[in-house]
């Protein structure tokens, strides 16, 4: 882990790193436990996330604590990261360089932690994911994916892929924080 930090943080090959050092802000690697039995993947750093190096630090982090509290998980006990490592100007959406530029930094994040539930936080980590583990013939929009089980082949055994809603979603909208609460409860049973 160590390794892959030290890795993005010289990233300048990155489209996002000329922003990062003007905006004197950190890339978020990761946070929480290498021996996660349930990892989280959110799409990319926001303005508090890029401020602190820390994942899921603001408002959408508040909304993930409150869920990972509901179903009883401790967020020291699960390991937290994005698919884009650098903040995108404006919180766009990631653009597909740059997802292809972080992505392998992901893959060797799996490979170390080797959980046996990975959770997707949106649709780009939803979509890159599937992929990766030779699901994309299932791949449909997020409404119809999210708080399912889908089972993977990864070299080290079979992985659980549970596709959620991003939480920033459910910030303003009390029917997809009920949701993606109802869809937490897979992962506390799994
Ligand atoms: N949104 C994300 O996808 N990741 C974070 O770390 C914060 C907000």
């Amino acid at each position: 882990m160590r390794q892959i930090r030290d890795e993005v943080l010289g990233l300048k090959s990155s489209p996002l790193y000329d922003e990062r050092v003007a905006n004197k802000v950190f890339p978020v690697i990761g946070e929480g436990n290498h021996d996660a039995a349930i990892m989280f993947i959110g799409e990319a750093p926001g303005k508090n996330e890029a401020k602190t190096g820390k994942p899921f630090c603001g408002m959408s982090g508040r909304v993930l604590d409150e869920l990972l509290a509901s179903v009883g998980i401790r967020r020291g006990d699960v390991y937290i990261t994005n698919i884009v490592k650098d903040r995108p100007p404006f919180n766009r959406d990631p653009l597909p360089d740059e997802i292809g530029v972080y992505a392998p930094f992901l893959d060797r994040q799996i490979e170390i932690i080797q959980p046996k539930i990975l959770a997707t936080l949106g649709r780009f980590s939803m979509a890159y994911i599937m992929k990766k583990f030779g699901l994309e013939s299932e791949l449909k929009p997020i409404s119809e994916m999210h708080g399912r089980v889908f089972i993977g082949n990864a070299n080290f055994g079979k992985i659980k892929i549970v596709p959620l809603y991003h939480p920033a979603v459910a910030i303003y909208n009390r029917n997809t924080k009920s949701v993606l609460m109802k869809d937490f409860e897979i992962l506390k049973n799994n």
